[in-house]
């Protein structure tokens, strides 16, 4: 695994450099196969579909992608909590992509039925090494309690599960949720955290150089066995690392 921390001036510098990863990687994709994309929820994953939205609406060739989810609320796809809802109105209903490329975790679903009913759509629709899918792209934000997906401090079994898809609950609002395993988010090829803001800047610390603490937080076992990681901040969020850590 190799991790790149990158420190951009603005979200907006972000969002570019993450359009430019998306075209690099739909040319190298062969004919007749897909780019897969994991997107997840988050303020700063929607400041970033929004600008790919206007800059990138041309320029990645989306007839080429499928989209997922790495999580979602068990709340139905209108709902504003829903992380699909949030991505349809910022990016997908801006840019050229058929339905049938876009698969949703159907959050209106009996949870563990729609965690057994992802893991077959993954399955099905994204080519990896034996049993487990491996992602092209999988992005992931940063809570500021050092969760991502929908894995929280206090409760690794989502993230330990020999599964790539389980229920989890929100341990404030007891929201029932469908997210991605870490087993699978370690399967792919480039896993990017997005995250922004002061408050995102003393777990991204903890997390990116294992400080003290870091064994608490579930955001510090992504680490992709075979692909890269790659960290996508701005200063306010990456403050505290070392220099050592930037690129
Ligand atoms: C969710 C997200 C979650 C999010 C982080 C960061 O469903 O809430 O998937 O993991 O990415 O909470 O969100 P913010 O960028 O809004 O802090």
């Amino acid at each position: 695994m190799q991790t790149t921390v990158k420190i951009f001036n603005n979200t907006d510098e972000l969002a570019h450099f993450l359009g430019q990863f998306i075209q690099n990687g739909l040319q190298n994709t062969p004919e007749g196969q897909f780019y897969s994309i994991a997107l997840s929820g988050g303020s700063t994953p929607k400041a970033v579909f929004v600008y790919l939205a206007q800059h990138f609406k041309e320029t990645i060739h989306w007839s080429k992608v499928r989209i997922f989810w790495s999580d979602e609320r068990c709340v139905p796809p209108e709902n504003a909590e829903s992380n699909y809802h949030m991505a349809k109105e910022n990016l997908l209903n801006h840019v050229p992509i058929a339905t049938a490329q876009i698969f949703r975790m159907m959050g209106e679903n009996d949870p563990a039925a729609e965690a057994e009913r992802y893991e077959q759509v993954l399955q099905e629709n994204i080519p990896g090494s034996g049993a487990m899918p491996a992602f092209d792209l999988l992005m992931l934000g940063l809570g500021d309690d050092g969760h991502t997906a929908s894995i929280f401090p206090g409760n690794l079994a989502p993230f330990q599960s020999a599964k790539s898809v389980e229920v989890a609950i929100h341990p404030q609002t007891k929201q029932q949720r469908i997210t991605f395993t870490g087993t699978l988010i370690n399967q792919a090829h480039t896993v990017a955290f997005l995250a922004t803001g002061a408050g995102k800047a003393e777990k991204v610390v903890t997390v990116v150089e294992h400080q003290t603490g870091w064994e608490a937080l579930p955001a510090a076992y992504v680490r992709p066995v075979n692909g890269n990681l790659l960290w996508l901040l701005d200063e306010a969020a990456g403050q505290h690392l070392s220099h050592n850590s930037k690129v």
